[in-house]
């Protein structure tokens, strides 16, 4: 929610943070506007609503300096609409200074009306130009941006990251966070500062990540972090595990189709390096260990969207293999209905970002009340992978698009390893068993190799359907969350409505919703399905085929019982029932990403959304 970017250093700011905002685009993408101070110490800036190629054409007609320190931002709105005048930055002390926010300021008003009693005036609807006002006053009064920066940030409620520059002191971007990301980028004679690694990693891929209530400064050779009160405090270094060109859509027609092909490697590098002799190898545990892990009994996963579709694919594997009960809960629920949590309570955070506010704060919410938290998370040094006691990674790559794909399987993966690591530590799983498993996860990647040379027929399925109003999506078991996630990426790339449902749920309601054409996705469990789930499904198809629904099914290789009753099948290979949602998912990924583009509509950046939900 939200991208921003700092730079000081001898390069060209104007292309450098123009870069970054590029990179940064999918963070939000309603306006965008930058600041530079030029080598004669004057502050110059330009901001567009609309697209960044908005700001990009009118800097084109109007250029700015190239400068040596600059900020930028592109802009998911929450207060005022997405105009010219509340895009970013924001100025104070008469123009001299420009201030770039990501987050919600909660206590604004009350502030607004001191600036206004003191005569200030207001030119926007936002948030942010009252943090920038207070901060001019603040400059006016000191004479020292950092100072003046700490002073602001401590009157501020609600969750920020701010970006300041000052013509009065120029070659120096501070920062501050609190709930809401910044990372610095550590360079050569130049460093960064940003809301996320990609917007540097073209420069450098060594970077600090800045903990909760803390103010850096940046200078083109120097970098000094400090609490809100000016105390020393050091940052954690990492290095981004990945170039620059795994950002990049490199000759793909968008992230999400580049993404959609990485989901072999996405699967296979969450599983690399963590199997051995059958058995799991989690190095990320911290203080989760075995001892403890052999203690608990009951989890709770927090998640929002794809990864709370992932982590109910997750609770059927856990609970079956470990046999401890499994709730999955949506993050921004949890922490405002008193949950019930005791020492042997499990709390397994799951976010791509790894930014995600709302299952930021239900983290917070578990550790006030004293609940080990393990985060599975995407990005490196993420706030939610600092702030839980362990971590697995998911090993999925930079996810620019806004629609999650790879981390979908990535987080499916990563949950696996941590049921399987789980039952071994607990003796509920024969070892044979969990090395058989093990096996079946590392054949996924050749199988999701396998549906994406497969789906062929899928363009011209989104063609015919382009003028559809709505789909329905059913499942049973583990293609129920697959039904669920079908619908979420059609919502959000088709503006379609479109809803999953438990396909036994469908005679309790939802089957009146069918009438003739009514298109009808439904996931189908493999016919070697123990529990016989593949009947029931087929009988499922049959109660709405009788209705005049048009039916898409997903169905195994050599189902020849579901073919009389589907008007197109798919076909997925072979796989464990509890494995299947790696490759069912994939069609429907194909399919949303295929009528998105038919209706002529933006894949990568849906109207509306953001990557990172980085507000409550
Ligand atoms: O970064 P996170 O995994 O925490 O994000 C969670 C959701 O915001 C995210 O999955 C969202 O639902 C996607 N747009 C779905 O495609």
């Amino acid at each position: 929610m939200c991208g921003i970017v700092g730079y000081v250093g001898p390069n060209n700011t104007l292309e450098i943070l123009i870069a970054g905002l590029k990179r940064l685009e999918y963070r939000g993408y309603d306006s965008a506007g930058i600041a530079i101070i030029d080598d004669a110490n004057t502050l110059h800036s330009e901001k567009r609503a609309g697209k960044l190629v908005n700001l990009v054409t009118a800097l084109e007609q109007h250029p700015l300096p190239a400068g040596s320190t600059g900020i930028a931002h592109t802009r998911w709105a929450t207060h005022g609409g997405p105009t010219d005048t509340n895009a970013h930055p924001h100025y104070g002390d008469y123009g001299k200074l420009a201030l770039i926010h990501n987050g919600i300021i909660e206590n604004f008003a009350e502030l607004k009306e001191e600036l206004l009693a003191r005569g200030h005036t207001f030119s926007s609807e936002t948030d942010t130009e009252v943090a920038a006002v207070l901060l001019g006053d603040e400059f006016a009064a000191c004479h020292d941006l950092p100072t003046a920066l700490r002073n602001v940030v401590k009157r501020l409620e609600g969750a920020f990251t701010i970006l300041a520059v000052h013509q009065d002191q120029p070659g120096v971007v501070v920062g501050a966070r609190r709930n809401s990301p910044l990372v610095i980028g550590v360079g050569e004679g130049e460093n960064f500062l940003a809301s996320d690694v990609a917007a540097f990693v073209a420069h450098t891929r060594h970077a600090l990540a800045i903990g909760q209530d803390q103010v850096v400064v940046i200078t083109d050779t120097s970098i000094e972090v400090t609490d809100f009160d000016g105390n020393t405090v050091e940052p954690v270094e990492f290095d981004v595990p990945w170039d620059a060109k795994a950002a990049e859509k490199g000759g793909w027609s968008s992230f999400m189709a580049k993404e959609i092909s990485e989901q072999p490697d996405a699967i296979a590098n969450t599983l690399r390096g963590r199997i051995k002799d059958g058995r799991v190898m989690l190095g990320e545990l911290g203080t989760i260990d075995d001892e403890y892990l052999a203690g608990i009994n009951r989890i709770i996963v927090v998640a929002c969207g794809t990864a709370s579709y992932a982590s109910q694919v997750a609770k059927y594997a856990i609970e079956r293999w470990t046999r401890i009960p499994v709730e999955v809960e949506l993050s921004h629920e949890f922490r405002y209905r008193d949950p019930v949590l005791t020492p042997e309570t499990l709390v397994v955070a799951v976010s791509q970002s790894g930014e995600t506010m709302d299952t930021l704060m239900a983290i917070h919410y578990a550790l006030e009340n004293g609940t080990k938290v393990l985060a599975v998370c995407n990005t490196q040094g993420a706030t939610i992978a600092r702030e839980s006691h362990g971590v697995i990674y998911t090993h999925a790559g930079p996810e620019v698009a806004v629609a999650s794909t790879k981390a979908f399987v990535a987080q499916v993966a990563a949950l696996y390893l941590l049921g399987l690591h789980l039952a071994a530590v607990r003796g509920s799983l024969p070892d044979d068993e969990i090395a058989k498993t093990l096996t079946e996860l590392q054949a996924m990647p050749e199988k999701v190799t396998e549906v994406l040379a497969s789906t062929e027929s899928i363009p011209q399925l989104a063609h015919w359907m382009a003028d559809t109003r709505s789909v329905l999506f059913l499942g049973r078991h583990v293609g129920y969350p697959v039904a669920l996630e079908g619908a979420l990426k059609l919502k959000e790339l088709a503006y379609i409505h479109a809803e999953g449902f438990a396909a036994g749920e469908l005679k309790h309601g939802p089957i009146a919703l069918i009438e003739p054409g009514q298109p009808v996705f439904v996931i189908v469990p493999s016919p070697r399905n123990p529990q016989n789930l593949h009947a029931k499904v087929v009988s499922n198809i049959q109660e709405i085929r009788a209705r005049g629904a048009r039916v898409l099914a997903i169905a195994e290789i050599g189902d020849t019982a579901v073919l009389p009753f589907a008007d197109e099948v798919i076909p997925i290979p072979l796989a464990p029932t509890l494995l299947q949602p790696l490759l069912a998912v994939v069609p429907l990924q194909v399919f949303a990403m295929e009528l998105s583009q038919a209706k002529g509509l933006d894949v990568d950046q849906p109207r509306n959304l953001a990557k990172s939900v980085t507000v409550e």
